[in-house]
């Protein structure tokens, strides 16, 4: 299947990207901005997941950011959509097929660590994602990666020390911390996210954990930035909108494509 997916994709262009970037919740416009070469819509792919959620276009955008070749993914698909975790990680493995090295994961999440505020950036050190399967469970495609992959690194140490360094240059305060991934698409109860804090989580959200698990399988080198688009519930007692969510990636946002295109062009 990934190799049919690539023959389309090469039957529209021979660009290769170096750098994977997937764009969460409310982030989209970051690939507006690029110098785009070709657009690609997941639904001229065959056999490609769709994304149904709200505020993800659905489709790869292949250009230049500060002269690094990317591909961005506008729009990601998620398990609540009810793709199984393999379709959830089909894009992933077809940008390395497409020959880009570098995955850097975005997302909007909810706030467990106590130090953290609404419209923060957190660096994301390690994940906890047993909470959804994996997506690696079935026949083992060798020619991805291994059956048994470690996972003592999923977030490279050095790309993270890029983006520590580049937020530090552009003045924006950056956390980090522990992601968790919950298969939603409810939001938690406070009971959910009281467990979640115990067991050393800084920020929930419903995909990511496992895009980087197929990655670090499929040999990219990952890194992960989370916006903080609201305090999680139970942290905060106020109830969790959709809308809470956008505002605060729509906010921040000018913050984040700067940080994202400085940090981007030193991969
Ligand atoms: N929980 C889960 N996913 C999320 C949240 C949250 O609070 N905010 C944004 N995505």
């Amino acid at each position: 299947m990934l190799e049919k997916q690539l023959e389309y994709i090469r039957s529209i262009t021979d660009f290769e990207p170096e750098v994977a970037v997937v764009l969460g919740s409310g982030l989209g416009t970051l690939a507006d901005e690029i110098k785009v070469h070709c657009v690609i819509d997941y639904k001229d792919i065959p056999e490609f997941p769709v994304s149904t959620a709200p505020s993800h276009k659905g489709r790869f955008v292949l250009g230049e950011i500060e002269d690094k070749r990317v591909v961005m993914m506008q729009g990601r698909v998620h398990l609540y959509e009810g793709y199984t975790p393999a379709q959830v990680v089909n894009p992933i493995r077809l940008m390395r097929k497409m020959g880009a090295r570098v995955l850097m994961l975005t997302n909007a999440s909810g706030g467990i660590n106590r130090n953290f505020n609404i419209g923060d950036f957190m660096v994301i050190n390690d994940h906890i994602s047993c909470f959804v399967e994996s997506p690696l469970v079935g026949k083992n495609d060798e020619k991805l990666g291994v059956r048994f992959p470690d996972m003592s690194e999923v977030y490279s140490k050095r790309l993270r020390n890029i983006i520590k360094d580049t937020a530090r240059e552009l003045d924006i305060d950056i956390k980090q911390g522990v992601y968790l991934q919950f298969r939603g698409p409810n939001f938690e109860t406070p009971a959910e996210i009281k467990m979640a804090e115990i067991i050393g989580a800084d920020a929930v959200g419903m995909s990511t954990a496992i895009e980087a698990q197929a990655a670090v399988h499929c040999g990219f080198e990952v890194c992960g930035i989370s916006v903080i688009s609201n305090l999680a519930c139970g942290i905060s007692d106020k109830p969790i909108t959709s809308q809470e969510v956008t505002q605060t990636a729509d906010r921040v946002a000018p913050y984040f494509k700067a940080l994202i295109k400085k940090t981007v062009g030193k991969f």
